[in-house]
């Protein structure tokens, strides 16, 4: 059985064919990065309008690379929530339309249960059941994960998101939008120690986080200093140092709490090299493992959501002539799949 996947949840259309036997065949992506970058930030309105202008296009490019007809694809998922509406629109409709003159059915995806099953394209998937840390520009969260659809919040950002704290802080230092790739590879020229940012909401119990006060705390560093690109650097290497300690402390948690050894890491900021080796270090005290997706696969991308749509498929979740564009959709209302 095969299914296409769409995504334009955001800035990034993202198609991908995904066969359940032989795996993915094709996937195809566009960035919308340098469309945003003058603002410094996505504009809603202009994501829209691009996603208008690709997904077709992408969706032919998928077929032919794939070397298929549209005669061949068994159903179409698109990501239904959360994310930007009017984003989201444009993939939701595009992919019900399509499926309505395939005669196949449309499954509409949860964006984030997309980045959690992303480590499934990898050879080695993790087995159930794992601790997944999502971080991405848009969601912090822990979750435990008995199975898929199986997802319970031990806790999450109750502010800005691990990305969106990245992305702030590197346009503090005057760097391009995204910063969150950019301020890490600053902060690989960074002196360990020369600055020490706090570790928020460690020092109380719990597993939920807060990351706006670090923005504030590179503010006021960053007034303070003299901005040679050393102390850039520093700063930089002490944010990106304050985000992932802070993540680890509170998986670590999340593993005690749960007795689990296994986590996974997806979502934008999964691609964080300090990050995932700060989480490789926690795992091998408890004698646990991390899995991570390759680094195309942890930002936004059309193969996730083709992924999980397959088993969202499989298990008959298929809607009727509906459109489903749901900008928030919290990940623990999703139904478990019977296995
Ligand atoms: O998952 P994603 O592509 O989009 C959302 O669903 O939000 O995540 C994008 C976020 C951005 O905030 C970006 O700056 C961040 O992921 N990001 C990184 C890195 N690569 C992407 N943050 C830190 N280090 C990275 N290497
Ligand atoms: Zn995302």
């Amino acid at each position: 059985m095969r299914i296409l996947g769409i995504e334009t949840s955001c800035d990034e259309t993202g198609i991908a064919i995904y066969d359940d036997e032989k795996g993915l065949l094709s996937h195809q992506l566009y960035s919308q990065v340098k469309l945003h970058a003058d603002y410094g930030g996505v504009v809603p309105e202009l994501a829209s309008r691009d996603h208008v202008k690709k997904t077709i296009p992408l969706i032919k490019e998928a077929l032919k690379a794939a070397n298929l007809t549209p005669q061949e694809i068994d159903g179409v998922a698109y990501t239904a929530g959360p994310g930007l509406v009017g984003a989201l629109l444009v993939g939701a409709t595009i992919g019900r339309s399509i499926a309505y003159a395939w005669d196949v059915p449309a499954v509409p995806v949860h964006h984030m249960e997309g980045h959690l099953l992303a480590p499934m394209l990898e050879d080695t998937p993790p087995p159930f059941p794992f601790i997944a840390l999502l971080v991405s520009g848009g969601h912090t969260m822990i979750v435990e994960v008995k199975g898929i659809g199986e997802y319970q919040i031990l806790g999450e950002s109750v502010d800005d998101a691990a990305g969106e704290a990245f992305d702030k802080t590197a346009k503090l230092m005057g760097l391009d939008y995204p910063g969150g790739p950019l301020l890490s590879k600053l902060a690989e020229k960074g002196t360990p120690g020369r600055f020490k940012f706090p570790r928020p909401m460690t020092d109380r119990p719990g597993l939920d986080m807060s990351f706006s006060g670090l923005k504030t705390f590179a503010a006021n560093t960053i007034s303070a200093n003299d901005d040679s690109e050393q102390t850039r650097a520093d700063i930089a290497y002490a944010f990106q140092e304050a985000v992932c300690a802070t993540l680890a402390i509170k998986c670590k948690r999340a593993l005690q709490q749960t007795g689990m050894k296994r986590i996974v890491i997806a979502g934008g900021v999964s691609a964080n090299k300090a990050l995932r080796e700060e989480l490789e270090t926690l795992a091998k005290k408890v004698g646990g493992e991390v899995y991570y997706p390759r680094t195309e696969f942890c930002t936004d991308n059309g193969a996730m959501i083709a992924y999980a749509g397959m088993q969202r498929l499989k298990n008959g979740e298929v809607t009727d002539l509906a459109v489903q564009a749901t900008p928030r959709w919290p990940i623990d209302q999703l139904k478990p799949i019977k296995s």
